[in-house]
C-alpha cells in the first residue's frame, strides 16, 4: 500500500533527525533494525543476536546456532531518491538483517542527494563507489555524459555537504568479505574502474577468466536491473531474477536492481537479502511515494524525464 505523503514526510524527518548526531550511530542502527548491527565477523564467531540470547547464559545450543546467522541487506543505485531509500530501510528493518551494504550511485538523477548520502553513510557498514559518485567527487571525467545527466551531477556536487563529499572521495571500488563468500562492486568486477555493465550473458562471460578471484556470490549494481548469472569454468547461465539457493559448484554474479531508479518496468524500489550461512539469496521490492520523489526532482530543477520515469520504473 502506498504511503500517505504526510506520513512519508514525517518518516523522513524522523529518520534524518535520528542520524543528526554521529555519536548516536550505534543506537540509531539499533533503533532502525530492531537490534544492534555487529561488525562483519568470521564465520563461526559467537556474537550477540537480536533475541537477547547473547546475554542469556542459559541460551540453548539451537539459539547459539541462530546467533551465527549472518543476514546481509544490500542495495544499490539510490540516486538521490530519499523516499525510495526510506522504504528500503523500512523493508530491511523487517528482514532483521545483521549488516547493510550499498553498491554505489547514491547520487545522480534524484532530488535528495545530500539526504541520501547522509543516511547511507551512517547506516551502511560499507559502501562502494558508483560512477555517479565518482563523477560528483571529481574522481572521474564525465564530460561525455549527456547534458541532463551532467547537469544533475553538477547540481548534486553543489548540493552535498563537505562531509558527504569527503565520504564520496573515500569510497572503494570493491569490497571483499571472504568469510561470507561475498564480493561487492558497482559494475563488472573485471575492470573495476571502467564501470562496465553486466546485464547479459555475453557480459557475464567476461568474468570467466577471473572466476578464481570471484567469491561464491558477486553482487553488483549499475544496470538498475535484477539479473542472475550462474558461472562455472566453462559456462554462463542466466537464471530468472528470483530468489535462489546457491549451489556449491557454481559461482554467481547478481545485479541487485536499483533503489531510486528501477529500469525493469516495476517502479518499486529494489533491494536484496543474502544469508551467508543458509546460502540463500532473495530479491525484495518496496513501494514508496513516487509522487513525492517526482516533486523533489522538479524542485531541484533537474531534467523532467528524471522525475517522470520514476512512475514507470524505467
Ligand atoms: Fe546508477
Amino acid at each position: 500500500m502506498r504511503r500517505e505523503r504526510g506520513a512519508a514526510r514525517e518518516a523522513d524527518a524522523g529518520i534524518l533527525s535520528d542520524f543528526e548526531d554521529n555519536d548516536r550511530r550505534a543506537a540509531v542502527r539499533s533503533s532502525i533494525f530492531g537490534h544492534t548491527l555487529s561488525r562483519v565477523r568470521p564465520a563461526g564467531a559467537r556474537v550477540g543476536g537480536g533475541d537477547g540470547s547473547a546475554r542469556n547464559p542459559c541460551a540453548s545450543p539451537k539459539s547459539m546456532l541462530q546467533m551465527d546467522a549472518m543476514r546481509f541487506g544490500i542495495f544499490s543505485d539510490t540516486h538521490g531518491n530519499l523516499e525510495a531509500l526510506n522504504a528500503v530501510l523500512e523493508g530491511l528493518r523487517h528482514e532483521k538483517v545483521d549488516s547493510l551494504y550499498c553498491l554505489g550511485d547514491t547520487v545522480g538523477y534524484g532530488g535528495s542527494p545530500n539526504e541520501c548520502c547522509e543516511i547511507v553513510r551512517k547506516v551502511a557498514r560499507g559502501t562502494i563507489l558508483g560512477n555517479h559518485d565518482a563523477a560528483v567527487a571529481g574522481r572521474m571525467d564525465y564530460s561525455y555524459y549527456y547534458d541532463a545527466a551532467r547537469h544533475a551531477l553538477d547540481v548534486h556536487a553543489r548540493a552535498i555537504s563537505a562531509e558527504n563529499m569527503a565520504w564520496l572521495k573515500s569510497l572503494p571500488y570493491d569490497l571483499r568479505l571472504p568469510d561470507h563468500d561475498l564480493l561487492l562492486c558497482h559494475g563488472s568486477p573485471v575492470r573495476l574502474e571502467e564501470f562496465e555493465y553486466i546485464f547479459a550473458p555475453e557480459q557475464a562471460r567476461d568474468c570467466l577468466p577471473i572466476l578464481d578471484r570471484l567469491e561464491h556470490l558477486t553482487l553488483i549494481g549499475h544496470s538498475h536491473l535484477c539479473k542472475v548469472f550462474a558461472l562455472t569454468p566453462t559456462s554462463v547461465e542466466e537464471l530468472p531474477p528470483q530468489s535462489f539457493d546457491l549451489e556449491r559448484n557454481k559461482k554467481y554474479v547478481v545485479s541487485v536492481g536499483s533503489v531510486g531508479q528501477p529500469r525493469d518496468f516495476d517502479n518499486r524500489a529494489s533491494f536484496v537479502v543474502f544469508d551467508s550461512v543458509a546460502k540463500r539469496f532473495e530479491f525484495k521490492r518496496a513501494e514508496y511515494d513516487v509522487e513525492l520523489s517526482h516533486e523533489r526532482v522538479l524542485k531541484l530543477d533537474l531534467e523532467k524525464n528524471f522525475a517522470q520515469r520514476l512512475f514507470l520504473g524505467v
